[in-house]
């Protein structure tokens, strides 16, 4: 199965309101042409303020209807008929007064009016953009509650400088996030359809003033991987990273921290919902004792000692407060003994599952593409994978994951 398969030949009827977002909304509608999905552009009047009628056609190749009164054929109604037809419907961007329309059920435009035809059992998905304050405003919350209720699928705003220059939550999701939004809609089927899962991912940063801290060379690659493999499965997956370079993968809930303290308590928040939970994390196992309040001064010729103090073990915070069929995965990353080591640490956690891999190979450690790891099950049995893809390597883990589930 390729990933974006859910999409082909797929028609969508694509909703396009009058925000500064609708630029975005081509951008989409190319993705999704290029995903082999049929796409039919339906555009309010303020739309066409944002972006051109022309631009929704070249990419499309179809014609884009923007007038209730456009009628190609005299035989058919064609919004009723687009309406009907269609195998999901998505609003993007959606406005406060359009979103406000649709909870109300007026149906006053060519968008509206076919929005109101949509059949019950076609997925709806929103991608709301508007003004924070306007976000934020009881009538429009009571309107995307009112929705929600109705079964449609609401993607989340986005934080950041608006187009109005305040900062704040109200950007309209990002194409590739609608992608995966819409895709998930379609694979419904994924083996961890209906799980949440939970993934820790890179280093962890402990402070020593205010410029410097101890960390490690994790890159992140391998825990952001396993969450992007989950949602393609169908879960739904919160990353705790330390800091990284790496971009949120579409459709993760990504909680960003620094330190390992930071990390414990984000994971201790979020584990209780969890039914999988995995370690890939490298967190440091120490803390400087005390954090000077400003820049430690170098003393020339005098050597200065560090006192460093133990972080909690949080995987292991994490097992010792497991909730009913909660399925737990440590990582191991060795330089030595790792057979012994993973063994030592499956049971001293009180792991499911350890996944060890030596990370003195140029291929299978840190910053790099490619992981060679080995799967510790308790009881002692294990299996080597092969060198592959962070991606492949995550893949074939929640594989593992799944089949292990099914037999508790
Ligand atoms: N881990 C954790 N919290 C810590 C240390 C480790 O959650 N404070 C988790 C890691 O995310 C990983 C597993 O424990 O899933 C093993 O981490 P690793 O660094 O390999 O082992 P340690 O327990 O730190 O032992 P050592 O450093 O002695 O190898």
């Amino acid at each position: 199965m390729t990933d974006n398969a859910p999409l082909a030949g797929k028609r969508v009827l694509l909703g396009v309101s009058g925000s500064i977002a609708a630029y975005k909304s081509a951008d989409l509608c190319s993705r999704l042409s290029k995903l082999g999905a049929e796409v039919h552009v339906v555009m309010t009047s303020s739309a066409m303020h944002f972006v051109g009628e022309a631009t929704m056609r070249a990419l499309t190749r179809r014609s884009v209807m923007t007038d209730l009164f456009d009628e190609p054929h005299s035989d058919r109604i064609a919004h009723i008929d687009l309406a009907q037809s269609s195998d999901i419907v998505v609003v993007a961007p959606a406005t406060a007064n359009l979103i406000a329309k649709m909870a109300v059920g007026i149906a006053d435009d060519i968008l509206t009016t076919c929005l109101l035809a949509v059949p019950k059992s076609t997925p709806l998905l929103v991608a709301p953009a508007m003004n924070s304050l306007m976000l934020e405003h009881p009538a429009t919350q009571h309107n995307l509650a009112t929705l929600r209720d109705r079964g449609v699928e609401i993607l989340a705003t986005g934080y950041g400088v608006l187009a109005c220059q305040d900062v704040g939550y109200g950007k309209m999701a990002e194409p590739d996030e609608i992608v995966t939004a819409i895709n998930l809609m379609f694979s419904n089927r994924g083996d961890f359809c209906g799980k949440r899962v939970l993934v820790t991912a890179g280093p962890t940063r402990e402070p020593l003033d205010p410029v410097r801290y101890i960390g490690n060379r994790s890159s992140g690659k391998m825990g952001y991987a396993l969450a992007q493999a989950a949602v393609r499965r169908g879960a739904s997956v919160i990353l705790v990273s330390g800091p990284t370079a790496l971009a949120s993968p579409p459709g993760v809930e990504l909680v960003r921290v620094q330190t390992a303290e930071q990390m414990l308590a984000e994971c201790m928040k979020a584990a209780p919902d969890c039914n999988v939970i995995i370690g890939a994390a490298a967190v440091a196992d120490y803390r400087p004792a005390k954090v000077a309040d400003s820049k430690m001064k170098r003393q020339s010729g005098v050597s200065i000692t560090i006192e460093l103090v133990p972080n909690e073990d949080i995987i292991a915070a994490l097992t010792s407060h497991r909730s009913p069929g909660q399925f737990i995965v440590g990582f191991a990353a060795e330089t030595d003994n790792v057979e012994q080591n993973a063994a030592r640490k499956l049971t001293s956690k009180g792991l499911d599952l350890v996944v060890s891999n030596d990370v003195s190979r140029p291929d299978a450690g840190f910053d790099v593409d490619t992981n060679a790891v080995t799967l510790h099950w308790p009881g002692g049995n294990s299996e080597d994978l092969p060198l592959q893809s962070k991606l492949a390597t995550a893949d074939h883990i929640l594989t593992r994951i799944a089949a292990a589930m099914s037999h508790v």
